[in-house]
């Protein structure tokens, strides 16, 4: 069976990228995914982009491609490595517009893990860990 592998970023949304662009984006990321066995998330603000994507081992082309996309700068890869299985198998690329200071999770957070958060989202260097994943996943039930 082909390795999973995983990769989480967060970039600063360029000021030309406006809301129809990134339904334009949307729509790329569903058609492309689709075709090459990604799946994934991708929350913005007015300033900011975090995004999660899973698959197969070209999910590291898509970065380099990702990386030099006009719509976004300041790429800051936050995870990345291999993982046993998908956190979002439904999700072409799932998609949630959101503030950057208060993001209204739909699970029990604490304090540390909600600043931890959106401290991520606008743009700060992290430690890897478990926390971006987990809020992730309860802001985009499984379908
Ligand atoms: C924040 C952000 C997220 C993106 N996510 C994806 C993605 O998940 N899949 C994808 O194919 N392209 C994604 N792109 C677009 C790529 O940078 C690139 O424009 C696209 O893959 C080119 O597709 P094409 O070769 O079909 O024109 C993303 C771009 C940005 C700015």
């Amino acid at each position: 069976m082909t390795q999973l592998h995983h990769l989480l970023y967060t970039s600063r949304r360029s000021e030309s990228c406006t809301d129809e662009g990134i339904k334009a984006l949307l729509n790329t990321c569903r058609s492309n995914n689709r075709k090459t066995g990604i799946s994934g998330v991708l929350l913005h603000s007015d300033y900011f982009f975090l995004q999660y994507i899973e698959g197969p081992e070209c999910i590291h082309q898509l970065f380099e491609k990702i990386q030099t996309d006009s719509r976004h700068q300041e790429v800051n890869l936050i995870n990345f490595g291999p993982i046993e299985s998908r956190a979002f198998p439904n999700w072409q690329m799932g998609y949630k517009s959101v503030n950057q200071y208060k993001v209204q999770f739909l699970s029990n957070v604490t304090e540390e893990e909600a600043n931890y958060f959106h401290r991520l989202l606008r743009g700060y260097p992290a430690e890897a860990n478990s926390t971006p994943l987990r809020l992730l996943k309860s802001l985009f039930p499984r379908i």
